[in-house]
């Protein structure tokens, strides 16, 4: 690159002033079932001792109380067996008070967590991994529910105004989670994109991200993305929650992203923040998605539309 084309500086995708406002409406909306007699109610199952998951089942929860929906914390020890997971599931998908649940990703090892996820009840699935949600998101149908990450990437880019149609998205992840719903997102007729998905046997991947007018990182690598991989005037999405050691941090670590915040940044039309960009967002879009399940529960139809309704 030559010198100095003074670049004005990003906008920062601010997800923790989005997801509030998502929230607010969410209480809202929660008020408005309870009037009805209704409660919206999330089971969240943890598996095992992982440190960051509890940091996120444990904001899951106190999102719940915020908002006035009733909220179940089932921890189990890492030792459970595949049975008493799945008989953990088949308890919840039976309690009428619970229109929500989310096994937290990932299980320990010796958990199938494919089986788990089929046995959960498609219409309690608010993280959208069920088959059954899968097949709704590459057929576009609204009654089925969106991957809460992904949704809340796409909600940063339509409530900041940025285009995405005929726009070169690049993802770099194929999970389950993100890389591979996003790209179904993004590809939908909502967004429009032309959507590359680049993984860890891509070749040349700095050169697939140098296409993209849009990058999303989520990898899980701290700060893999250099400003090298970046074209200018890109919007880049971070979806990396990385622990650092960092013994200067009471809790003794600090978060980081996928993306080198500091050197990509100036180079960017817009950029997401680590943390409060896309993490906040995940946690406004389950309670959205639990919102739309209590609704379909109790009315047993779409009443509200929800994600490509709502966004259309
Ligand atoms: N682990 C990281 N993100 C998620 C998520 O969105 N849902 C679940 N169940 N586990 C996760």
């Amino acid at each position: 690159m030559h010198s100095a084309a003074a670049m004005n500086p990003p906008r920062i995708l601010d997800g923790k002033a989005l997801a509030t406002t998502v929230l607010a409406t969410c209480r809202a909306e929660a008020a408005a079932l309870h009037a009805q007699g209704i409660t919206p109610g999330l089971a969240v199952v943890l598996v095992g001792e992982d440190p960051a998951s509890q940091v996120y089942v444990a904001s899951k929860a106190r999102t719940c109380a915020e908002l006035g929906f009733y909220s179940r914390k089932i921890e189990l020890p890492a030792t459970t067996t595949q049975q008493e997971l799945l008989d953990v599931v088949c308890t919840l998908n039976a309690d009428p008070a619970i229109h929500g649940i989310l096994v937290q990703s990932p299980p320990p090892k010796h958990i199938d967590e494919a089986a788990i996820i089929r046995a959960i009840d498609p219409r309690k699935d608010v993280d959208g991994f069920h088959p059954e949600n899968v097949a709704k998101l590459v057929l576009e149908d609204p009654s089925g529910f969106v991957p809460c990450t992904p949704a809340g990437c796409i909600k940063l880019l339509d409530s900041a105004g940025l285009a995405t149609a005929g726009a070169e998205a690049v993802i770099i992840g194929r999970s389950m989670i993100v890389g591979k719903p996003l790209a179904l997102l993004l590809v939908s007729k909502h967004s429009n994109a032309t959507v590359t998905i680049a993984h860890s046997r891509s070749r040349d991947l700095p050169a697939i991200c140098r296409r993209a007018d849009i990058l999303i990182a989520a990898v899980g690598r701290p700060e893999i993305v250099k400003a090298s991989w970046i074209k200018p005037g890109a919007v880049v999405i971070d979806v990396g929650i990385n622990r650092l050691a960092d013994a200067t941090k009471k809790s003794g670590y600090r978060l980081t992203g996928d993306v080198a915040y500091d050197e990509v940044a100036p180079l960017c039309a817009a950029i997401t923040p680590v943390p409060g960009g896309v993490g906040p967002m995940t946690i406004a879009m389950l309670m959205q998605n639990t919102l739309q399940a209590a609704r379909q529960s109790e009315f047993k139809k779409i009443q509200k539309p929800n994600f490509f309704l709502d966004h259309a």
